[in-house]
Order: structure tokens, then sequence, then C-alpha cells
């Protein structure tokens, strides 16, 4: 089962708008009572008034589309017509805006890594930082952070994924602790530094008793050095497609769950570099592609989900693939603007197979799908490129913190949570 988010934020500037004007047309109705004549005239003024507002109005929206990048939200925001009650927040485009992001200074928060703090590591064009997503029909409320820690007040949020997930999560901190006066009173449980192969990370909002968990598990699936006995020597290590990881259990008790997989499923990374296998049961399996491997863990973390998650406790999300922006092996550009075209990089094959295994497998458990590929695939001004842990590699994978995943986080946070009872109550 996917979620359809039901949309009706923001209809607020709508209803006004129509109640001012029923108030003018009032007044006028009561001054001219009294003279007959004046009613055909008014009728005809209505009727004119509504052809007028609702010929004009879809197209201007038309014409706005036409200026992909030069539109401003604020234009947007106030032409009703584009307000829908029904929206696909993930299907939208990038504008303009200086006035939401950043939403914090990455030299300030000690949990966004050295590695993703493009600024402090030498990025100075500020481009990236200007903008904001525009869904199609509706209008994603700015990222509050007194409500937002009011609706996470006794929560606990857990990411599970790669590298991308340890973003969101250093995001999502970063995001959180501009609304904590006492710095001191967010820590990481353990003391733990932030490192690339770190197993779990926890961080305590102490004053808002919240805790945000990140769980480094890039295939979601058990990954051992346990080799079945009389395997290849090639063999190092091997990914079961039937067992999901085993500090799943971990991750069972919270409210908020986001998870993703993905680019860690590749033919080289697992096969030459890992030298790592799929396994099932006690079996390897040399035959099963990669892409074959993928859909079957899916399915098997989709039966792991309806198995154990409690729905009326727990909202869970699952990213779809991000896109990478590389010129050549190792090589890439950042480039100052989004991209103007995607040029089929908002498709992903896998992102689909999320999608249709959601769609298919989730019956008792709701999942949010947050389809980031379209949205990912136009911001190759986005990525860390030269300015990450170490200037000589380049990373067109990896985003700029403050960057594009606090626009994922917003998204959670702003769009999704008011409209989950456990949230907002
Ligand atoms: C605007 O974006 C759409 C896709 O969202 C694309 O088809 C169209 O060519 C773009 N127009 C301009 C002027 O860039
Ligand atoms: C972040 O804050 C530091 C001081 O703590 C300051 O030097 C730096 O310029 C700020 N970064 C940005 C992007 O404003
Ligand atoms: C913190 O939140 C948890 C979970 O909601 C709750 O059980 C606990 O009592 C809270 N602790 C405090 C000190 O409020
Ligand atoms: C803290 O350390 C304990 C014991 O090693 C471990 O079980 C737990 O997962 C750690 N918690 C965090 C948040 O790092
Ligand atoms: C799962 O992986 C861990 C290592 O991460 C390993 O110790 C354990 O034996 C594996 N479980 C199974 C059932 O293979
Ligand atoms: C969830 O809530 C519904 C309705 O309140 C209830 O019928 C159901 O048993 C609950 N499910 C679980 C797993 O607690
Ligand atoms: C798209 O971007 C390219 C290069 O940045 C530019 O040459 C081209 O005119 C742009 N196309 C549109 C329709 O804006």
């Amino acid at each position: 089962m996917v979620v359809h988010n039901n949309f009706n934020n923001n209809q607020t500037s709508y209803s006004n708008l129509q109640s001012l004007k029923n108030g003018k047309q009032k007044t006028i109705l009561h001054s001219c009572l009294n003279q007959v004549w004046i009613i055909p005239s008014l009728f005809t003024l209505l009727i004119a008034i509504a052809c007028v507002y609702t010929l004009i109005f879809p197209n201007i929206h038309k014409i706005l589309q036409i200026y992909n990048f030069t539109v401003t939200s604020e234009i947007l925001e106030a032409s009703p017509a584009v307000e829908s009650t029904d929206c696909d927040v993930f299907d939208g485009r990038w504008v303009e805006d200086d006035s939401r992001y950043p939403i914090y200074n990455s030299t300030d928060c000690p949990f966004a890594e050295r590695g993703f703090s493009c600024f402090e590591n030498g990025r100075k064009d500020k481009e990236y930082l200007r903008w904001q997503w525009k869904p199609k029909k509706c209008n994603i409320p700015r990222f509050d952070v007194e409500k937002a820690l009011e609706m996470l007040r006794g929560k606990r949020v857990v990411f599970v994924g790669d590298s991308l997930s340890r973003t969101q999560w250093e995001s999502w901190v970063c995001m959180l602790m501009e609304g904590v006066k006492n710095k001191e009173s967010v820590y990481e449980i353990n003391g733990s530094k932030i490192t690339k192969t770190i197993r779990h990370l926890g961080v305590r909002f102490k004053d808002h008793n919240i805790t945000v968990d990140f769980y480094r598990s890039v295939f979601l699936m058990n990954k051992s050095y346990d080799v079945p006995a009389g395997a290849p020597k090639n063999v190092r290590m091997t990914v079961r497609l039937d067992l999901v990881d085993d500090i799943s259990d971990q991750w069972i008790d919270s409210d908020l769950l986001v998870f993703n997989t993905g680019g860690w499923w590749t033919e080289n990374r697992l096969f030459n570099e890992m030298r790592c296998f799929f396994q099932i049961g006690n079996s390897l399996e040399f035959g099963i592609s990669v892409i074959d491997g993928y859909k079957m863990a899916l399915n098997t973390w989709a039966d792991w989900a309806e198995a154990n998650i409690n729905p009326n406790r727990t909202t869970l999300f699952f990213r779809t693939i991000e896109s990478t922006h590389w010129r050549g092996p190792n090589q890439c550009d950042v480039s100052e603007k989004p991209l103007n075209e995607t040029k089929g990089k908002e498709k992903s094959e896998k992102s689909d197979i999320i999608m249709e295994t959601v769609e298919k497998k989730m019956k008792r458990v709701a999942v949010r799908i947050m389809h980031l590929t379209p949205m990912g695939s136009y911001r190759s001004d986005a990525h860390v490129g030269n300015w990450g842990d170490n200037p000589s590699v380049q990373d067109c994978g990896h985003w700029c913190l403050p960057g594009f995943p606090d626009i994922w986080n917003e998204i959670i946070i702003s769009h999704f949570l008011p409209k989950i009872p456990s949230f907002s109550s």
C-alpha cells in the first residue's frame, strides 16, 4: 500500500481571497438595494468577473510554466489556480528563493561531518543554496523549528541505510538544533564520533526528549564474513537476499523510520571491490544479477516490515535512488545552477523497483515513498564536488550540507508530519 498524500494545507490564502470578494460584493449590493434597475447590471458584472477568473488563471499558470527557472515562488503562492487537494509533493520543479535557505550553518553544527560541509571546505559560490522545490499542485510550508521540536517531542526518529541516510540524519539533527538554545543538551549517546563506517549513531535532544538514530546498513540485508563452507577463494563476504540485517530489531521501536538502499548495488562495488556475493539460505548464488538481487532484497525487506512494524506506532518512509552527476570515473563538474534538463536521470530502474515492491507487497503497513530521483536529477549544482574531505577526490554522489538533503527533511517535517495524527496532536 502506498500512501497518496491528500494535500489540504495552504488553502487558507485561497478561501481568504474568496471571502474578501464576497464581502465587497455584499457592500455594493446593500447600498444599491433600493435601486431596482441596478440588479440586472450587477448580474452581468458578476458573470463577467467569473469569466475573467476562470479564463485568466489557468492561462497564467501555463504562461508561468514556460519560464521554468525565472518564476519566483511568491508569484506562484499568490495564484490560487495552482492549489489542489491532491498533490504529489515530488512532482514539481526548482524555483529561486532567497528567503528560506540555508536553515543552519554547518560550521556551527557539530553533527555536520566535515566531508559534506562544502562552505567550510572552500566552496565559494552560494547559488546552490537558493533553490526551493515547488510541487505542481501545492506549496511546501517553510520549516518552522519550534513547531518541529514540538511535533517530535518524546519521539524516536531512525534513519537506516547508506551514507546518504547518514547525510539525511546529519541534516535532521542540524535543522532541529537551530531551535535549541543550550547546544550542550544535544549529544551523541555514547560520545561517538561520526565516521564513514560506524554502525550506529544516536543523538539525544535532552530538553525535548527526542532521539535521532542512524544505522548503517548499506544493503538492509545481513552481510557477513562467515561465508558458506567450500566457497570459492575470491568470496570474501556474502549478502543474504532472504534475511534482513541482524540489527533490524533495533529499528522497530521507533516513531519515524526512514530507509534507503541503492548505491552499493552495483556489480563493480559488490563483486569486484568488496568481493561480496549473494547468498540465499546456505547457498551462494552466482547466477543472480545485481538488479534481480535488489528486487529480492526489497521483497525481503517488505516482508520484514509487514511482519514487524506496528503501523499505529511507526510512520515509515522509503527514499528512492539519488541521482548522481558523474562525468566519468571519479570525475565530475559541479555546476553553479541546477540543470534545465535531466537527460533521463529522472528515471531509475531501482526507484521503479522500490515503488512496485511497496505497491505490491505492503498491505497492513503503509510506506510513504520519498521519490527523490526526479527532483535530484536537476541538482548537479548541489554535490560535494571538490569540497569534501579530500580536495583531490571529486564527489558527485554526495550532497553539500547545508543543501539539498535539508529539503528532504523539510518535506517530511513540514508536509507529511502535520497530516499524521501521532505527530500533529
Ligand atoms: C520546463 O521544464 C519542462 C519539464 O519539466 C521541460 O519539458 C521544458 O522544456 C522546460 N522549459 C524550458 C523553457 O526550459
Ligand atoms: C558560519 O559561521 C561561522 C562562524 O561560526 C562563520 O565564520 C561562517 O562565515 C558562517 N558560514 C556562513 C556560510 O555564513
Ligand atoms: C521521553 O519519551 C518517551 C517516549 O515517548 C517516554 O516514555 C518518556 O517518559 C519520556 N521521558 C521524559 C523524561 O519525558
Ligand atoms: C552505545 O553503546 C552501546 C554498548 O556498546 C551500544 O549497544 C549502543 O548501540 C550504542 N548506542 C549508540 C547510540 O551509539
Ligand atoms: C548476520 O551477519 C552477522 C555479521 O554482521 C553475522 O555475525 C551473523 O552470523 C549473520 N547471521 C546469519 C543468520 O547469517
Ligand atoms: C491499531 O489501531 C487500530 C484502531 O485503533 C486497532 O484496531 C488495531 O488493533 C491496532 N493495531 C495494532 C497492531 O496495535
Ligand atoms: C539550458 O542550459 C543550457 C546550458 O546551461 C543553455 O545553453 C540553454 O539555453 C538552456 N536552455 C533553456 C531552454 O533554458
